[in-house]
C-alpha cells in the first residue's frame, strides 16, 4: 500500500481512499496503492464487494498531467482498470466533486456507479490534445450508445449527475457522505445478490456515419486533431471486440502522446494556472473589493461592468449626460440579457443587478465609496488626465485608481495624480464581459499591493490575468502591431490579404489578421497611419493601399466593405476585388514586381515576427516570463491553443532555425527584422523559452 491510498475494512466491504491533494490525480502511487489494495481486498478472508471513494474535493481529476512526456511507470492506467474491472468482487465508485479522465475511467472499471447530486463527470482529454487511454473509448459508448459517447468524449464537457444517470455513465444518485452513501449501496447490492457487471462484457454500440463525423470534427477542430482522433477510436468500440478496441484506443492513444499539439495544449493548461502566480506577489495582502467605478459607458466600459456585475460586485457608473447614461444603461441591459438568455443568471438575478447593484451617475461623487475605478473613455492622453484629476479629488483613500487604456503610458497618467502608487493599468478585451484575457500593466510607482488587487480582480471576474510593463501597446498590442506589420509586407511582395488570411486559419488562428481589421475597422488603423506618419523610420514599410477604400468610406464590416464584401444577413464576407486592384497600384508604383508565396512561407515569416517581438518584450521585462506572453496571444489574440503560444511554438520549432530565418529575412529588410538580443542569447547558450519559465517558477 501507499500512503495515497487506504484500506480499511467495514465488515464485507473493502473501502479503498484515494488521498492525493489537491484533486486525487492518478499519480504512480495513487495506481501502485489501488492495485495494491485490490490484491489485498482478493485475498483477505470474508471480503465480498470493494468500494472506492475518493477524500477532498473529487472522486480523481484523471491521470496526473505531470507525468506526461516522462518515462512510463507500472502499473499504468488501462491495466488497472481492466484490473478492478476483472475483479471477482464486487467493485463500487462512490463518486463526488469532479470524476474526469482517467478519474471517471477507473469508475467505469468498477461494476457500479453511485454519485452525489452535484457531482459532475467527462472525458476531457481531447482539450490535452489526446484520447481516454484507459478504455474509456471503449466502455462509455458500451453505457451511452456511440453518437452520446462521441459528443461528450469530442467536446469534453462536464456532465452534471442528473444527465450522468439518465446517459447511463453512473447508476444511482445519492446525497451524503460520499464513504456513507458507497456502503449504504454496496450493502444494497450485496443483499440483492447483485451480480458483477463489467462493462467490457455489454453489446457493441450501434455505429454512426464515421466518415461524415470525422470529418465535421477535423472542421470544427480548426486543425486540432484530437477530437476526430479520438472519434475514430469510439468506431473501434462500434465494430471490434473489447479487447481488440482496446488494442486500437491505445495505437491512436500514443500517435496522439507524440504529437507538438500534445506538448502544446499541456503547456496552455499548466501556464493558464501559473500565470497569476507571481513570485513578487507572494505573501501580498490585495485590497478589499467590493464596489466598482466604471467611467465611460461605451461598449468597453459596458462590458467591464457587466463582468463586475455578474461576479457579484456592485458598479457605479460615470456617464456625461443623461443621454449617454441612457444609452450606457442600454448596453448592459443587454449584456445581461444575453446572460439571462444562455442560463448563466435568472430574471431575479437580472433584475437584481439593474435595480440595485448598478447605479449609473454624471456627477463624480458618487464615487467617495468605491474600492477600484476603471476609467475606459476615450484613447486620448489628455482625456484620461482631466479624469484622473477628477478621481483623485473624489475617491477615498486606499481606492486603486485603473486606466483600461490599450497603449497610452500609464507612468504619465499616474504622475498626472496624488497618488502614483494607487495606480494601474487594467486592459481589458473587447467585449469585456465575455474575453478572458486581462492585462494588468504596473507601472514605475505601483504600490505592490495595488497589483494583488488588479489580480484579485481578475479571479474574481473568471479572467486570466497576465503581468506587463509599460511601452506602447503592452504585451499584446506591441507584439500584434509587428505581426500586422509582416502581413502588409507580404501583400506588397505579392501575397493577396485573402490567401494570408487562408494559411493564418488553416494554422488555427480563429481569424486572418485582414478579416480582424475589418471588424475592428479599418479608419482605426488608418487613423495610426497618419497619427505616426510625421515620425515614421524612412525605411519603414507601411501599405497605403487600403487608404484609398478609407478615403471612399468603407471602413470594413460595419459600412458594408473593405477586405472582404459583406452581405445583410450573411456570416463572414466574400474577397472584395477592389482590394486586389489597389495594391497593383501600389506595387507598380513602388516597382515592385509581386512574387507567389506559400502558404507556408507565409506562416513562418508571420510567426517568426511575432516571436521576435516577444522575445524583445520579454527581454525588455514587459513580460516578465515568455509564458506570460503565450498565455496574452491564447486568450486575447485568437492564437490556436493547441500550439500552447509563440513562444512554446518556436521551441517546437527550435530556436536555432528560427532566428536563421530572422536573420535570412534580414538580408531583404534590415529595419524591420533586427534579431532579439533575448533570441540570440538562448540560441548561442542552448537553451528554450521554456527554461526561462522554468527558471522563474
Ligand atoms: N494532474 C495533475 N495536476 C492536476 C490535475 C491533473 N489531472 N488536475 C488539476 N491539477 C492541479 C492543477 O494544476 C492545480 O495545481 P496548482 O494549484 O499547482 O496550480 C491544482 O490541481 C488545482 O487545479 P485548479 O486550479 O484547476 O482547480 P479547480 O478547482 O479550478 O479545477 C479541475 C479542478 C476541474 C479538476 C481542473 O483542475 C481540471 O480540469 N483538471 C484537469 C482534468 C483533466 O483534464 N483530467 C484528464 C487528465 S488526462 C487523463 O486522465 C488521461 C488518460 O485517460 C490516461
Amino acid at each position: 500500500m501507499t500512503d495515497v491510498v487506504t484500506y480499511t475494512r467495514h465488515d464485507e466491504i473493502a473501502v479503498l481512499r484515494i488521498a492525493n491533494p489537491p484533486v486525487n490525480a492518478l499519480s504512480q502511487a495513487v495506481r501502485q496503492g489501488l492495485s495494491d489494495a485490490m490484491d489485498r481486498a482478493e485475498s483477505e478472508d470474508g471480503v465480498k464487494a470493494v468500494l472506492i471513494v475518493g477524500d477532498g474535493r473529487a472522486f480523481i481529476a484523471g491521470a496526473d498531467i505531470k507525468e506526461f512526456g516522462k518515462p512510463p511507470m507500472e502499473p499504468n492506467l488501462p491495466d488497472l482498470c481492466t484490473r478492478i474491472e476483472a475483479s471477482p468482487l464486487l467493485v463500487v465508485a462512490s463518486m463526488h466533486g469532479v470524476s474526469l479522465g482517467g478519474g471517471l475511467e477507473v469508475a467505469l472499471g468498477c461494476h457500479y456507479r453511485v454519485a452525489q447530486p452535484s457531482a459532475r463527470v467527462g472525458l476531457p482529454e481531447v482539450h490535452l490534445g489526446i484520447l481516454p487511454g484507459a478504455g474509456g473509448t471503449q466502455r462509455l459508448p458500451r453505457l451511452t450508445g456511440a453518437e452520446k459517447a462521441v459528443e461528450a468524449i469530442t467536446t469534453g464537457r462536464h456532465i452534471k449527475a442528473p444527465e450522468a444517470l439518465e446517459l447511463g455513465i453512473i447508476d444511482k444518485i445519492e446525497e451524503g457522505d460520499p464513504e456513507t452513501v458507497g456502503l449504504a449501496y454496496a450493502r444494497d447490492l450485496l443483499a440483492s445478490n447483485a451480480a458483477r457487471r463489467p462493462v467490457s462484457e455489454m453489446p457493441n454500440p450501434q455505429g454512426i456515419d464515421w466518415d461524415a463525423t470525422h470529418a465535421a470534427l477535423l472542421k470544427k477542430g480548426r486543425g486540432q486533431l484530437s477530437p476526430a482522433t479520438a472519434m475514430r477510436a469510439v468506431q473501434a468500440a462500434s465494430e471490434l471486440p473489447f479487447d481488440e478496441g482496446i488494442k486500437r484506443e491505445r495505437e491512436l492513444f500514443m500517435d496522439l502522446m507524440n504529437t507538438d499539439q500534445r506538448k502544446g495544449l499541456i503547456h496552455a493548461f499548466f501556464n493558464e494556472r501559473a500565470v497569476s502566480n507571481l513570485p513578487e506577489l507572494k505573501g501580498v495582502a490585495p485590497r478589499a473589493l467590493q464596489s466598482i467605478g466604471v467611467i465611460g459607458g461605451g461598449t468597453m466600459g459596458a462590458g467591464i461592468a457587466t463582468a463586475c456585475l455578474l461576479s457579484g460586485l456592485n458598479v457605479v457608473m460615470i456617464e456625461m449626460s443623461d443621454d449617454a447614461a441612457e444609452a450606457a444603461k442600454g448596453r448592459i441591459g443587454g449584456n445581461l440579457a444575453g446572460a439571462l438568455k444562455r442560463g448563466k443568471i435568472n430574471q431575479e438575478k437580472h433584475d437584481n443587478l439593474l435595480s440595485i447593484a448598478l447605479e449609473v451617475s454624471q456627477n463624480y461623487d458618487s464615487l467617495k465609496d468605491v474600492d477600484l475605478v476603471i476609467e475606459a473613455v476615450f484613447e486620448e492622453m489628455d482625456v484620461k488626465k482631466q479624469v484622473f484629476a477628477k478621481l483623485d479629488a473624489a475617491c477615498k483613500p486606499g481606492c486603486v485608481l485603473a486606466s483600461n487604456t490599450s497603449y497610452l503610458d500609464v507612468n504619465e497618467i499616474a504622475a498626472s495624480t496624488t497618488r502614483p502608487a494607487d495606480v494601474i493599468g487594467l486592459h481589458f478585451f473587447s467585449p469585456a464581459h465575455v474575453m478572458k484575457l486581462l492585462e494588468v500593466v504596473v507601472a514605475d510607482q505601483t504600490a505592490p499591493d495595488v497589483v494583488a488587487t488588479g489580480f484579485a480582480l481578475g479571479k474574481m471576474l473568471g479572467k486570466v490575468a497576465v503581468r506587463a510593463g509599460v511601452c506602447d501597446g503592452f504585451i499584446g498590442n506591441r507584439i500584434l502591431s509587428t505581426y500586422r506589420a509582416v502581413a502588409g509586407h507580404m501583400v506588397l511582395d505579392g501575397a493577396s490579404p485573402f490567401q494570408i488570411d487562408d494559411a493564418l486559419t488553416d494554422f488555427g488562428f480563429a481569424m486572418g489578421p485582414f478579416a480582424v481589421a475589418d471588424l475592428a475597422g479599418l479608419d482605426i488603423g488608418w487613423a495610426t497611419r497618419k497619427r505616426k506618419a510625421a515620425t515614421r523610420h524612412p525605411d519603414e514599410r507601411v501599405p497605403t493601399y487600403i487608404d484609398r477604400l478609407c478615403e471612399q468610406g468603407h471602413y470594413g464590416q460595419k459600412t458594408g466593405e473593405g477586405y472582404y464584401i459583406y452581405e445583410k444577413g450573411k456570416r463572414g464576407g466574400t474577397p472584395n476585388p477592389k482590394i486586389l486592384e489597389l495594391i497593383k497600384d501600389e506595387q507598380q508604383t513602388l516597382g515592385i514586381t509581386p512574387r507567389d508565396f506559400s502558404d507556408a512561407e507565409i506562416v513562418r515569416r508571420y510567426m517568426c515576427a511575432m516571436v521576435n517581438e516577444a522575445a524583445e518584450v520579454v527581454g525588455e521585462g514587459i513580460a516578465r516570463r515568455p509564458l506570460d506572453v503565450d498565455m496574452t496571444l491564447l486568450f486575447g489574440y485568437g492564437f490556436p491553443r493547441y500550439w500552447g503560444g509563440p513562444m512554446k511554438w518556436a521551441d517546437i520549432q527550435g530556436l536555432d532555425a528560427v532566428l536563421a530565418d530572422i536573420e535570412r529575412y534580414g538580408q531583404e529588410d534590415a529595419w524591420f527584422w533586427q534579431p532579439a538580443p533575448l533570441l540570440k542569447q538562448l540560441v548561442a547558450e542552448g537553451r528554450t523559452f521554456d527554461d526561462l519559465n522554468k527558471e522563474a517558477a
